[in-house]
């Protein structure tokens, strides 16, 4: 199925300003005459936000990873069909603050299991999608963790230590580099003007078609 519309998707660590960038970057493409939709996950559904809240709670301690895994995608699945596809089919430039890198980030390299698991069971949740764009925020964790909210605010995830933290930021950086048609990345370190810049630069790219993304393999 071709889509007239395009997907761009921001990834990173917490505190690496996904959302005020996102934000930032969703202004600068309407002033230009895009219609932008803005989503995220897991959530951007009734369901999915619903998932989301079973997922981040941290009195589920006893998640397994497989679990989380699933129900990551299944918040997923949720998204791809009620609001990316159509929005999508729509025209529109849709902008995700995070999609299925998280997942390969998190659950693989963090977590640990079993990345071709996790490819298989999300190209099932991504369903038609087709290619998409994706940009890396990348900070170091202590960094993106000192920035977040305060321990005791910590969701399940950014509650966990930092050597997870330090595998899901090389893991990001393993699949930027396996990637490098779909995968841009931007130091999130830098000032964050320059950082919008560099955002910019990728999008348009992307949009103008000079850079064509890449699909979920
Ligand atoms: P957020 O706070 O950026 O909205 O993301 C929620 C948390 O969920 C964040 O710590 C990253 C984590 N996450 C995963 O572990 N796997 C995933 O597939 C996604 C989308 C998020």
């Amino acid at each position: 199925m071709r889509h007239a519309g395009k997907l761009i998707t921001f990834e990173g660590p917490d505190g690496a300003g996904k959302t005020t960038q996102i934000q930032l970057t969703a202004q600068v493409l309407e002033e230009s005459g895009y219609s932008v939709v803005r989503t995220r996950e897991p959530g951007g559904t009734r369901l999915s936000e619903a998932i989301r809240q079973l997922l981040l709670d941290p009195c589920y301690k006893e998640m397994s990873g497989v679990t989380e895994a699933l129900l990551y995608a299944g918040a997923r699945a949720q998204l791809v069909s009620e609001v990316l596809l159509p929005a999508l089919a729509a025209g529109n430039v849709v902008l995700c603050d995070r999609f299925v890198d998280s997942s390969l980030a998190y659950q693989g390299y963090g977590r640990g299991l079993d990345l071709e698991m996790l490819r298989v069971i999300n190209t099932f949740a991504l369903h038609k999608l087709g290619t998409f764009c994706t940009v890396l925020l990348d900070l170091p964790p202590e960094e993106g963790l000192g920035r977040s909210a305060g321990v005791a605010e910590r969701d399940r995830l950014e509650q966990e230590n930092l050597s997870f933290h330090r595998r899901v930021r090389d893991g990001y950086l393993i699949l930027a580099r396996d990637y490098p048609g779909r995968i841009k990345v931007v130091n999130a370190s830098a000032d964050p003007r320059l950082v919008q810049e560099q955002i910019q630069e990728y999008v348009m790219a992307y949009l103008t078609g000079r850079d064509q993304g890449g699909a979920f393999e």
